[in-house]
């Protein structure tokens, strides 16, 4: 007899925290700049909002009484020590779309064992879609009722791609990354969107063949970079160095154009 094992509790407490935030969020997003309490953080660009305050209170809340010896290492500042398990939180990437009332922005929650990734979770409210990762046990998509696999896409060649990338926010960093546009817009199709969990999930997903972006920090990517190693695609830095949850550049692939990629980004 087969058995077929539900999501371990790690993950289906991401996911109850993920979907209460989101739910909090998206009610949110329609209000004005002064009621959504907008203030800039290290510069003119970073935001941060009540709706990050408020989602990553909710979701450490959560994962506090559940799990009261883990760490936590969250954007907005929540940070406690534990001695196995840390989750890593972002309450909402992509602050500037939700600032703006563009729906592109997600919730991201990961939980590391000893630097090594073991459960991730994405949640896009506006589109009511739930992606999840444990390792080892692949990566799935859930929208309302309906559950699906994921596997990054087969896309063997650049030139029939769809690559991300995200608009660094260091004025050097800047040149780099409009000139590594420019040589893959000469063969893919590039989008940007604002949120670099979206974009992981979505090569999780086999939407995008690629994404890659500099000056990340890990709770940008952790859930992301999970969700593509368990679809079967590839995480490295930008030079296609080992990934590790101290990177800044990052560059996940459907696994069939990473060398390419890694050869256009230098
Ligand atoms: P955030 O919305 O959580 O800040 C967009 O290019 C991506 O970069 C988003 O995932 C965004 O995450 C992240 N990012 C990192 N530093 C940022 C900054 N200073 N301003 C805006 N986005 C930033
Ligand atoms: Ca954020």
């Amino acid at each position: 007899m087969v058995v077929v094992k539900g999501p371990s509790a790690f993950v289906s407490t991401a996911i109850d925290a993920a979907l209460q935030a989101g739910k909090l969020l998206q009610q949110m997003l329609p209000e004005s700049r002064a009621s959504k309490d907008v203030a800039t953080k290290r510069n003119p660009s970073d935001f941060v909002t009540r709706g990050d305050r408020m989602a990553e209170a909710l979701i450490a809340r959560m994962l506090r009484e559940r799990f009261p010896d883990h760490g936590i290492l969250a954007e907005e500042g929540t940070s406690h020590a534990g001695a196995e398990y840390r989750w890593i939180i972002d309450p909402i990437d992509g602050t500037t779309n939700f600032v703006h009332g563009v729906p592109l922005f997600a919730v991201s929650i990961a939980l590391e064992q000893r630097q090594e990734l073991v459960a991730g979770v994405i949640y896009h409210p506006s589109m009511d879609e739930l992606f999840g990762a444990e390792r080892g046990r692949g990566a799935f998509l859930r929208h309302g009722e309906h559950q699906e696999p994921l596997k990054v896409s087969g896309i063997g060649e650049v030139t029939q791609s769809m690559v991300a990338t995200g608009q660094p926010h260091d004025v050097e960093e800047t040149g780099r990354n409009v000139a590594q546009i420019e040589r893959l817009a000469h063969t893919a199709s590039v989008r940007i969107t604002g949120s670099a969990a979206l974009h992981l999930a979505y090569v999780a997903a086999g939407r995008l063949e690629a994404f890659w972006e500099p000056g990340l920090s890990s709770w940008d990517y952790a859930a992301g970079a999970l969700l593509v190693m368990e679809a079967g695609g590839r995480i490295s830095d930008m030079q296609g160095r080992t990934f590790h949850l101290d990177c800044h550049d990052v560059l996940a692939t459907n696994g069939r154009i990473h060398d390419e990629m890694v050869r256009l980004l230098a």
